[in-house]
Formats: structure tokens, sequence, C-alpha cells
């Protein structure tokens, strides 16, 4: 990894840490400047390294956004790279609809809180952090949310998952549209939204017993695949809906 500043939204989530510990242990390799900043919703996280800082974000709420963005600013100038891993599958309460019947308003505002509307405030409060970093057309700022395959409209099979294929659906539009804007206003930037295969993660796990045969990947193995493909992204992909491969997904 470059000597960047990275956030990591949502670091103690599967992927999230995941993503966490390979950036705080590359810098142990090169000795290298990089920091991490990381946020956790509910528990504070036991896992700590000097370059790692931690911040409480609950991204249902602008306000603790705002002040994560705010309390970032104290202590660097810039972000180079802000990785939204943050989601919602499944609550304690309720399960992914099978079908229209279990549609229920709480359970799809709560989808669209996080999994769509969350990159939206997120962008809006980190915005002058990106803007500063050190940037070129090969080398850009990056705005990365992991979304989910499953919210590709032209890639819908089977149906079902109403409120999590409706907001990683709206999540895309929403960055696409994003890359639109910060395209004429903010040069060197590339927002992106990715799948990150099925990883074995509490949000995958009462849905795992389809998966086939070394189709369930680690969280390890998925964030490094990420972190590579974002490594390699030039300016002119923002706007990209891409797999943890690189390759492109059908909006
Ligand atoms: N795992 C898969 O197979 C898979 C497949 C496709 C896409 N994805 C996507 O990948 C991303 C990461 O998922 P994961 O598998 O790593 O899931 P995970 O282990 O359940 O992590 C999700 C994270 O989101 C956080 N979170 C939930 N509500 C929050 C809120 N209001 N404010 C701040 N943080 C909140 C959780 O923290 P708390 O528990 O502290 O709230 C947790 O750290 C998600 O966007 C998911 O949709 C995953």
């Amino acid at each position: 990894m470059k000597h960047k500043t990275y956030l990591i939204i949502g670091g103690t989530g599967g992927i999230g840490q995941a993503m966490v510990e390979q950036l705080v242990a590359s810098t142990v390799n090169e000795h290298s400047g990089i920091q991490v900043y990381a946020t956790y919703n509910k528990s504070v996280p036991e896992f700590e390294a000097d370059n790692l800082h931690w911040l409480q974000m609950d991204v249902s709420d602008e306000t603790s956004i705002k002040q994560a963005a705010d309390a970032i600013r104290q202590y660097s100038s810039h972000l180079d790279w802000v990785i939204n891993c943050v989601g919602l599958l499944h609550t304690e309460t309720t399960q992914p609809e099978k079908a229209l019947r279990q549609v229920e308003t709480d359970f799809f505002i709560q989808n669209m809180q996080i999994n769509a509307l969350a990159s939206l405030l997120i962008a809006k409060h980190i915005k002058p952090l990106l803007e500063k970093a050190e940037r070129s057309h090969a080398d850009p700022a990056i705005f990365a949310t992991i979304s989910a395959r499953v919210g590709s409209i032209g890639d819908n099979q089977i149906g079902g998952w109403y409120s999590y294929r409706m907001s990683k659906a709206a999540l895309n539009m929403g960055m696409k549209n994003l890359s639109i804007e910060w395209s004429r206003s903010l040069k060197d930037m590339c927002v992106v939204v990715m799948q990150p295969g099925t990883v074995n993660t509490q949000l995958s796990a009462p849905f795992q017993s389809n998966v086939a045969d070394g189709h369930l990947f680690t969280p390890a193995y998925s964030a490094e695949c990420l972190l590579e493909v974002l490594a390699n992204m030039s300016a002119a992909q923002s706007g990209s809906f891409v797999d943890w491969a690189g390759e492109s997904i059908p909006w």
C-alpha cells in the first residue's frame, strides 16, 4: 500500500476490520507514513496500533458523521482514500424479504438509511478532506463504498430481498451521480461502488448454505482483493461498479 491517509468506515465489520488490519500491517512492512482512521458504531474496538485512530460514527445520524469528520480534521489536513464498509442485510428481528407480503416500512427505511443515504452524507462531510489529497489522474483520491451485486438491476435473476436490493441500487445511483458532480468540481477523484464477493461475515452467515464450494471468501481475502482493485484505479474509472476482481458489473 502507498503512503497515504485512509478512512475505513465500519472498521469493526467483517470486511472493514480486515481492511483496517491489512492497511496497518502494510505500514509495519514498509516503515511508511501510512495513517489509518477507522470508525466503529456500537462497541469500542480492541485492536490498536500506533498509526490507527478510532472514531465513533453512527452512519444513520448526520450529526455523528459530521462530528467524526471534524475530529479527523483536528489531526489530519487531508484524506487520500475513504472506504465505506458499513452495511445492513438483516437485524436481530427482521430477515430480508422473500416475498412482497413481507415488505415492512421500518425495515425498508432502515435499509435505505444505512445502505444508500449514508454514503451521500459521508461524502458531504468528508469532501473538504478529500479535496486536500495530493493526487493525480493515475493515482486519484478514492471514495469507495461496498455495494452488492444484488443491487444490480440488469443482473437480477431471482428477485427477493426488496429492501436490500433497492437500497443498494439507490446507493449505486447516488454514487454515479456523485462521480459526475465531482468530475466537474474535484479533479482526479475516483468514486466507485464494489461487490466484495460472498464473504464469511455475520451479514452473510444466515445465507451461506447455497454458496458453492470455494466461493465463500474469508474477509481477509476479500479485503485484499478490494484494496488491490482500488490501488489500480485511475480517475477515468470514476463512476464504476466493479467486483473484487476488478470486473465491471452491469447497473
Ligand atoms: N458479506 C457478504 O457476503 C457481502 C456480500 C455483498 C455485499 N456485502 C456488503 O459488504 C459490506 C460489509 O459487509 P460485511 O459482510 O463486512 O458485514 P458486517 O460484518 O455485518 O459489517 C457491517 C458493519 O456495518 C456496521 N453498521 C451497521 N449499522 C451501522 C450504523 N448505523 N452506523 C455505523 N456502522 C454500522 C456494523 O457495525 P455495528 O455492528 O457496530 O453496528 C458492522 O461493522 C456491506 O455493505 C455489505 O452489504 C457483503
